[in-house]
């Protein structure tokens, strides 16, 4: 099968991108054709600087190669370099109605993001089309598999229906996309376990995928537990879903046991969470060091990738241009 996901470049990966999102991509690299990229023209709907962009974009490969995604197997590159995807977002546009778009929960939440700022921002047109790219970045390979999270059904399901119905106007070109859930679990945020584990909301909330030990201990040792309700509070379960992630599903179990007797120290719980997590995020800043020394061979390779995405992309763009009415492209060289 043909998968695809993206990632935005938002700077370092955290824990719940990678149990929640990353690892699974991984996972996928053993018996499909897996084509990721670090979707660039994506994180340009919201304010953003340029320079930030720049370096968070190539920081994105890198932190995808240190998380184990192959380059051997997969192909991992930066979207804007293909740029079939958006020249078939366009086509899309046009068969994406209006009202479709403006019902879309993400965006009507960043929408209110923007407006609850009083800098001289504003809902940019991109972020209204946000998930028309979305889906031309599955369409663009006619991919069929898009491992995401739970987060992203609503938008399947639109990617699903521009599908349908470019086929039934213009002719069957589209595979209808299957998401993918990863059985990969939710992380919450430490500080405040009803809410994602998320950057946005600051730096007691999440960890690093490079975490330095010291603030990782100090994160999780003042992590929140209570929440006072009776029962495995929202804090606790995180604690205990975080050991489970990391590979202490066994501990985790005698501790939800031990929990349920009224016998778990919470102090224990957090110690047994920051030493599996420590070993996970050594062995991410090992992998990490050694990728940065061959920083400029990775990013030729991303480069190739890039080209030999192209390659494929160029072939439904050419078949789409056909089927919706347009002449081929004319060629610079
Ligand atoms: N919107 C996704 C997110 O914010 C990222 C994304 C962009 C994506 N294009 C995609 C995910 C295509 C899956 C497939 O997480």
């Amino acid at each position: 099968m043909r998968v695809l996901s993206g990632v935005q470049p938002t700077g370092d990966l955290h824990l719940g991108n990678y149990f929640g999102a990353i690892r699974n991509w991984v996972r996928l690299q053993e018996e499909h054709e897996c084509f990721y990229c670090v979707v660039d023209l994506h994180a340009m709907t919201m304010p953003y600087a340029a320079e930030t962009l720049r370096i968070n974009s190539s920081g994105m490969i890198l932190d995808l190669l240190a998380c184990g995604v192959d380059p051997e197997r997969s192909l991992l590159f930066q979207q804007s370099q293909v740029p079939e995807h958006a020249e078939l977002a366009w086509i899309l546009n046009c068969v994406t109605p209006f009202g479709d778009l403006e019902r879309m929960t993400q965006f009507k939440e960043k929408r209110d993001q923007i407006r609850e700022k009083d800098v001289e921002v504003y809902v940019s047109a991109g972020l209204f089309t946000y998930l028309v790219l979305q889906a031309a970045d599955i369409m663009i390979y006619r991919a069929q598999g898009v491992p995401v999270g739970k987060d992203q059904q609503q938008h399947l399901e639109l990617a699903r229906e521009i599908a349908r119905r470019f086929n039934r106007v213009f002719g069957e070109l589209f595979p209808e996309p299957e998401p993918m859930w990863s059985e990969a679990p939710k992380i919450m945020s430490l500080a405040e376990p009803n809410s994602k584990m998320s950057k946005s909301l600051g730096a007691r909330h999440y960890i690093s995928i490079y975490e330095d030990p010291d603030a990782l201990r100090r994160k999780v040792m003042s992590a929140v537990t209570d929440s006072g309700s009776g029962g495995i509070s929202p804090g606790v379960e995180n604690l205990l879903t975080l050991l489970s992630a990391a590979g202490q599903a066994d501990v985790a179990a005698e501790m939800t046991a031990a929990h349920r007797k009224g016998l778990l120290r919470y102090s224990d719980l957090k110690s047994r969470v920051v030493d599996a997590l420590i070993e996970v995020t050594n062995t991410f800043r090992e992998r990490r060091a050694a990728l940065e020394s061959q920083r400029a061979a990775i990013m030729d390779r991303a480069w190739d990738h890039a080209l030999k995405a192209r390659k494929e992309a160029r072939v439904t763009l050419e078949r789409a241009r056909e089927l919706t009415g347009l002449p081929l492209h004319v060629e610079v060289s």
